[in-house]
C-alpha cells in the first residue's frame, strides 16, 4: 500500500505529485483533528531533533509543537551550541545523531549538507531551510491557498516577486510545477534562478500541466492571479551591504496597493513566509528604512497591504505547524 515512511525531505524534487497531495491532504485532516478535539497521537516513543545552524521562529516551534502533540520527543540545538562544522564533519555528525534519533530537521545554509545528513544519518532527514529550498514552508503555502481557495489544485494562480534565486522564489517555482499550478515569477533576469532550476521545473510542468512564467514584468505576473507572495530582499546569511543593490532592483516589485490591484481580482490574497519587514519596527527594517527613504511605506511589502484584508501571512504561519506534523505523521507515525 502507499505509505511515505522513512522518508526523507530534502528540496521537492523527488517527492511526485501524489506523495505531495497525500501529506496536503494529511495536514488538512491533522488540522480538522486539531480543531474538533480529535486528534489521535501517532507518534509515541518517537525521539526527534531538530538542529539549526540559522536562527527560527516558525520553522522551529512548528517541528516541537507538532512532535508535543503527536506524542514525540523534541530536543533542539542552536546554531552555536554543539561541535558541528567547528569541531566535528558533518558525516561523522549525522553518523551520531542517527544512532539516537528517529528524525532530523536541518536548518543551514548549505543544501549539501542536508544532502550528507540524509547519506550518513540512516534516519530520515527535513530540510528546515537551506539557501536552495524550503520544502516545508512550501506545503504550508499551498495548504493555505486551498483553504482560500474554492478552486481546485490545477485552477489556482499565484506570482512570487522579489529574489527568485533563493530558496523561497526556488521553491514556490518547484511546488506549482509540480502540482499543475499557474506560477509566475517576477524579478529582474540577475535574480531569476538558475538556468538549471528553471528547466527541471519546465519538465515537471509539463508532466503536471502546470503553466509557469519568468517575467521581469511584475504587472504581467500578477494580472488575474488568485495569490501574491513577496520574501525578504536580502536573506539570512548574506551581507548587509547587499542591500543597497537589492532595494536598487528590487523596487518595482514592492507589493504595494497599486500592484495589488494591478491582479485586477478583489479577492486576491496577500502571502509571505515571514519575518517580513513592512515597517520600522524591527532592527534591521528601522536601520534600511531610515536609510533609504523609498522604503518609508515598507520594504518588500508596505505596512498598508501586510495590515490589510487580504493578508493570510498568519493562516500560512499557523500552516507551518499542521504541515510539518503531516510530515513527522507520514515518516515516523503508525499510519
Ligand atoms: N518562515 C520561516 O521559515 O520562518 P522562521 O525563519 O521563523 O522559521
Ligand atoms: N529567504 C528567507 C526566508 C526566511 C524564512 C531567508 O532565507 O532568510
Amino acid at each position: 500500500a502507499f505509505n511515505m515512511h522513512n522518508r526523507h525531505l530534502l528540496s521537492l524534487m523527488h517527492h511526485s505529485t501524489r506523495e505531495l497531495v497525500y501529506l496536503l491532504d494529511l495536514s488538512r485532516d491533522l488540522k480538522r483533528a486539531r480543531y474538533t478535539g480529535s486528534e489521535q497521537k501517532h507518534l509515541r516513543d518517537k525521539t526527534s531533533r531538530s538542529f539549526f545552524e540559522k536562527t527560527s521562529t516558525r520553522t522551529r516551534c512548528a517541528f516541537e509543537v507538532a512532535a508535543y502533540q503527536q506524542g514525540a520527543n523534541v530536543t533542539y540545538i542552536d546554531p552555536s551550541s554543539s561541535q558541528i562544522g567547528h569541531k566535528e564533519t558533518i558525516k561523522d555528525t549525522a553518523r551520531v545523531l542517527g544512532r539516537m534519533y528517529d528524525a532530523i530537521e536541518y536548518r543551514g545554509a548549505d543544501q549539501h549538507t542536508v544532502e550528507q545528513l540524509a547519506e550518513f544519518a540512516g534516519v530520515p532527514i527535513f530540510n528546515g531551510l537551506t539557501a536552495e529550498y524550503h520544502p516545508t514552508q512550501m506545503l504550508a503555502d499551498v495548504l493555505t491557498m486551498r483553504e482560500h481557495s474554492d478552486k481546485p489544485l490545477h485552477g489556482i494562480s499565484y506570482a512570487y516577486l522579489g529574489d527568485a534565486r533563493y530558496n523561497m522564489g526556488k521553491s514556490l517555482l518547484m511546488i506549482g510545477a509540480k502540482l499543475g499550478m499557474d506560477v509566475r515569477i517576477a524579478a529582474p533576469k540577475a535574480l531569476w534562478p538558475e538556468q538549471a532550476h528553471i528547466e527541471a521545473c519546465e519538465k515537471f510542468a509539463a508532466e503536471s500541466g502546470a503553466r509557469i512564467t519568468l517575467t521581469e514584468d511584475p504587472a504581467e505576473a500578477v494580472a488575474g492571479v488568485d495569490f501574491i507572495h513577496t520574501d525578504v530582499w536580502v536573506s539570512m546569511g548574506e551581507p548587509i551591504e547587499a542591500w543597497a543593490e537589492r532595494i536598487d532592483m528590487l523596487m518595482p516589485y514592492q507589493v504595494n496597493q497599486s500592484l495589488m490591484a494591478k491582479a485586477n481580482n478583489p479577492r486576491v490574497k496577500f502571502m509571505h513566509c515571514l519575518p517580513a519587514f513592512h515597517n520600522a519596527d524591527t532592527k534591521v527594517g528601522k536601520q534600511t528604512i531610515e536609510q533609504y527613504p523609498q522604503l518609508k511605506d515598507g520594504i518588500e511589502v508596505t505596512e498598508a497591504v501586510f495590515e490589510s484584508p487580504a493578508c493570510i501571512a498568519f493562516d500560512q504561519a499557523e500552516n507551518r505547524m499542521h504541515t510539518i506534523k503531516a510530515v513527522l505523521v507520514a515518516t515516523l507515525g503508525d499510519i
